[in-house]
């Protein structure tokens, strides 16, 4: 009996996360889903993507804010304490994931305050953005092609493939 009600709960702990992440793709083209509450790492995940969505037009121009991305490496950091929908499903992947992001974006910190070219900054910054989508693979699959759009054109003034 008690076998079989871990079993129901564990159960019950995978379909709350598969239906987190699948109303998170849903949530890029409607509101807020209703009927559940987002845990403290998805909200700090839906700034993440707004943000990158806000600049993403101005860094591809090359107008580019140290100041901002900053903010981000501070803000974005919180991924690694911030509770998650199921912790269980977090591990050491996770971590190790989260540090990979947090050093990319350093990264292209420093290239735009030594004003490196913008071929560099934006190599630099799509290689951030894989760092998010490296993670999703793993952990969350739905808003992997609302992710893979955040990336930069390269070519200079050419579309997003
Ligand atoms: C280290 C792993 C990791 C990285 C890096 C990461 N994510 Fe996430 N992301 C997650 C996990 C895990 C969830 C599920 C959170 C939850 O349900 O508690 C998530 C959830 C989301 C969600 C859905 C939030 C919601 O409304 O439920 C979006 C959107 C998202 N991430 C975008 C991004 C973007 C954009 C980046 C990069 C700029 C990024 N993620 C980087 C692991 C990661």
């Amino acid at each position: 009996m008690r076998g079989q009600m871990r079993r129901f709960l564990t159960l019950l702990g995978v379909a709350a996360w598969a239906w987190a992440c699948s109303s998170a793709e849903e949530s890029t083209v409607s509101e807020e889903p209703i009927l559940y509450e987002a845990s403290e790492l998805a909200l700090v995940m839906r700034k993440m993507a707004a943000g990158h969505e806000e600049y993403k037009e101005k860094f591809t121009a090359g107008e580019w804010d140290a100041s901002v991305l900053q903010q981000w490496k501070q803000q974005h950091s919180k991924m690694q304490s911030a509770q998650p929908t199921d912790p269980g499903a977090i591990g050491e992947e996770f971590k190790v994931m989260s540090a990979a992001y947090v050093e990319h974006m350093e990264q292209v910190i420093a290239l735009v305050e030594n004003k490196a070219s913008q071929k560099e900054k934006l190599e630099a910054y799509n290689a951030l953005i894989e760092t998010c989508i490296g993670c999703h693979q793993v952990h969350c699959q739905g808003p992997i092609p609302r992710i893979k759009k955040m990336k930069l054109s390269v070519d200079p003034g050419g579309v997003t493939p």
